[in-house]
């Protein structure tokens, strides 16, 4: 049998711990001929319900899944992994200031990041969902100076998913004849849905954002703000989408991106498109051979400039502010 890959999700016990760990052990990450360790890592507070979810996993008794194993420690936690899903973050509470927000935060992910420093698998991969994703995974890979920073990566596919279905929608055409979306800059309400690249219905995504009363006042708000939309119609931050968008990223790492088409991921910059080297921002990614690729040479409008540079802007600054607090 295939050696096991080793997958280590922190936060498992949340919300998208539940949504995504038994997608995991189905096979629809890795593929269905990859077998998977699951090493969930959470805080000792939840490790009572991270027991309770692995017991559920026993009872899938999923033929992919070569064991669970519970830790609240972050060094036992990435020792030997593979793919490392941050998940398990700080949220805002009450009275709570960004600055606030950004130093609890830097609390958990500067030492997950050096726990994956010293004992993670050499080809290891990490995606960061918990937010603020971009920064905390800046943080991470600040604080892992061994592993490649092109291995550190925020999750906007979610949001690249969000744009794909609002375009579907107000074309008229399946999901899958959406393709070439960009989501840029931050997963914030900042963040820039770009469709001057894309393909949509076999027609330039340009003739549905030449309607600049829908493009400006529908299509990138609605994106944008998903989020939060999300959090007031349920009572609770989306859970199965970002679990879906975290396998859908994480499988296109590893096993490639559709000829043709691109998604996107934060990552670390180097100074592509204008964006300042060393911030995690988002970008057109391809992928093959298990690495990103970013897709290079596309012309950026005034229009599109603005929205990428103002979102860029606040990631500037939210790496001002982790600079101030020592965190990276
Ligand atoms: P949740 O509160 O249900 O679960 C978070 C879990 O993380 C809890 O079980 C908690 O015990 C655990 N945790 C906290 N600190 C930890 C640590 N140091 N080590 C390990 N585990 C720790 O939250 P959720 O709904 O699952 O969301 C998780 C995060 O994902 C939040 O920050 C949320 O804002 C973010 N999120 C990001 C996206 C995105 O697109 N990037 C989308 C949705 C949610
Ligand atoms: C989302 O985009 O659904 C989340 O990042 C929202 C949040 O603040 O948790």
């Amino acid at each position: 049998m295939t050696t096991p890959v080793n997958v280590t999700v922190t936060g498992a016990a949340g919300q998208i711990g539940y949504a995504l760990l038994f997608r995991i052990a189905s096979g629809a990450m890795l593929g269905p001929d990859t077998p998977v360790r699951l090493k969930l890592l959470e805080i000792p507070q939840a490790v009572k319900a991270a027991e309770g979810t692995a017991m559920e996993l026993d009872d899938c008794a999923f033929p992919l899944l070569a064991g669970v194993d519970i830790y609240d420690d972050p060094t036992q936690g990435f020792a030997g992994t593979n793919v490392a899903l941050l998940v398990g973050a700080r949220p805002r509470g009450a009275g709570m200031e960004r600055a606030d927000l950004l130093e609890a935060n830097g609390g958990i992910f500067a030492p997950q990041g050096k726990a994956i420093n010293d004992g993670a698998a050499d080809d290891v991969r990490v995606l960061v969902v918990g937010n603020p994703a971009n920064t905390n995974a800046l943080i991470a890979a600040s604080n892992a100076p061994d592993v490649p920073k092109e291995r550190f990566t925020a999750m906007t596919r979610l949001d690249h998913n969000r744009a794909l279905s609002q375009v579907a929608k107000k074309a008229g055409v399946p999901v899958s004849e959406v393709r070439r979306v960009t989501i840029w800059g931050n997963h914030s309400a900042s963040q820039y849905p770009d469709l001057f690249h894309a393909e949509v219905g076999g027609r330039p995504g340009a003739d549905l954002a030449a309607d600049t009363a829908w493009l400006t006042g529908e299509f990138i708000p609605t994106v944008a703000k998903r989020g939060a939309a999300i959090i007031e119609a349920r009572g609770a931050s989306s859970a199965a989408s970002a679990a879906n968008a975290a396998i859908d990223h994480v499988r296109d790492w590893v096993l490639g991106t559709p000829e043709g088409d691109w998604t996107s991921a934060g990552l670390w910059s180097t100074g592509a498109y204008g964006v300042p080297e060393g911030l995690v921002s988002s970008f057109p990614v391809t992928s093959s051979g298990g690495d990103w690729q970013l897709v290079e040479g596309l012309e950026i409008d005034d229009f599109s400039r603005a929205r990428i540079d103002a979102s860029v802007a606040e990631l500037a600054e939210e790496r001002e502010a982790v600079r101030s607090l020592g965190l990276v």
